[in-house]
């Protein structure tokens, strides 16, 4: 399988490219913004056509909350037309395309797990910004799969966020300062190592339409960052907060936990953070 892999630095893109590389019958191709801005069409289609995949997977994204809000031009460009500018290249050169896509395009108002055929209602300019990218790239190419993920971290740190969740908790650890953290917003963060191995014999099997990829369980923030605190033996000022009291600008839906009425839900929360702290930062406590 000769496979175009966009977005080659992000963290999702560093795990596929790490963990499928020595895969047998895994031609991978990597392509960074330098290989084609996917807002540009032209572009997009000339590396296609260049590199002839039989399969073009999309993990490029506009994916900053706060910037999207004050941004919202900029969203949409890069989520829904970068994303139709691959589906498009990938349909005229025979090719599949894979597009990564989020728990928040579902409003939270939910307390068990979404399913894929569960309706899509965005809190925020994000989220609506992911769902015309879904319906986009459906109308674009009739072979997709729509892959949904939650709450990433990966050992490559996320280059539109700037590191993740884990890495912030850690340092501010280090830094000694009180560290507050949201109880009140429950999803299934995710290790992008497990979303790599798990997606690759579904790509074998040929999995099309819209599949959710997240780890098993769930868990506020709050939580999560008191696992991470104890898996890494640190004791710092940690105290529960509330999204109302934390404030900013962006709203996040308050349950986003994905499940899945198609394939197995992945290893468990806890699992994929063990990983993650073993492979970053050697022996657990
Ligand atoms: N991170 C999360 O918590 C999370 C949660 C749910 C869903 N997702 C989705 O999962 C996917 C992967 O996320 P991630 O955390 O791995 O992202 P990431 O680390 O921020 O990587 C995204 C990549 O996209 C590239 N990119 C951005 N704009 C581009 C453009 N116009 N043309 C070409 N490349 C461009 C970036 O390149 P530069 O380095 O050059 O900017 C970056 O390497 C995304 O679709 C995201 O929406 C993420």
């Amino acid at each position: 399988m000769r496979i175009l892999l966009l977005g080659a630095n992000g963290q999702l893109a560093s795990d596929i490219l790490r963990l499928w590389r020595d895969q047998p019958g895994i031609d991978l191709l990597p392509a960074t913004r330098a290989g084609a801005d996917v807002t540009d069409l032209a572009a997009v289609r000339a590396l296609v056509e260049r590199t002839r995949p039989g399969v073009v997977i999309n993990t490029t994204a506009f994916h900053n909350l706060p910037l999207c809000e004050q941004d919202p031009a900029t969203a949409m460009t890069v989520n829904v037309v970068g994303g139709w500018n691959v589906a498009t290249a990938a349909r005229e050169a025979g090719a599949a395309v894979v597009q990564f896509s989020t728990d928040y395009v579902f409003d939270g108002e939910k307390r068990t797990p979404y399913l894929e055929s569960d309706a899509r209602r965005a809190v925020n300019i994000y989220g609506a910004a992911k769902i015309a990218t879904e319906d986009a790239v459906r109308i674009a190419n009739p072979d997709h799969l729509i892959v949904r993920v939650s709450g990433l971290y990966g050992l490559a740190g996320s280059a539109g966020k700037g590191g993740n969740f884990v890495e912030t908790m850690l340092r501010l650890a280090r830094e000694g300062q009180p560290i507050r953290v949201i109880a009140d917003q429950v999803t299934a963060p995710t290790n992008t190592a497990h979303i790599a191995e798990a997606l690759l014999p579904h790509l074998r099997d040929g999995l099309r339409g819209t599949v959710h990829l997240a780890a098993d369980g769930e868990t506020s923030w709050y939580d999560f960052a008191r696992a991470i605190f104890e898996l890494r033996g640190l004791s710092p000022d940690c105290q529960p907060t509330t999204a109302a009291e934390f404030g900013g600008p962006v709203r996040r839906p308050a349950y986003s936990v994905l499940g899945s009425e198609r394939v197995p839900r992945l290893p468990h929360w806890r699992l994929g953070l063990e990983r993650y702290l073993r492979e970053k930062h050697g022996p657990l406590s």
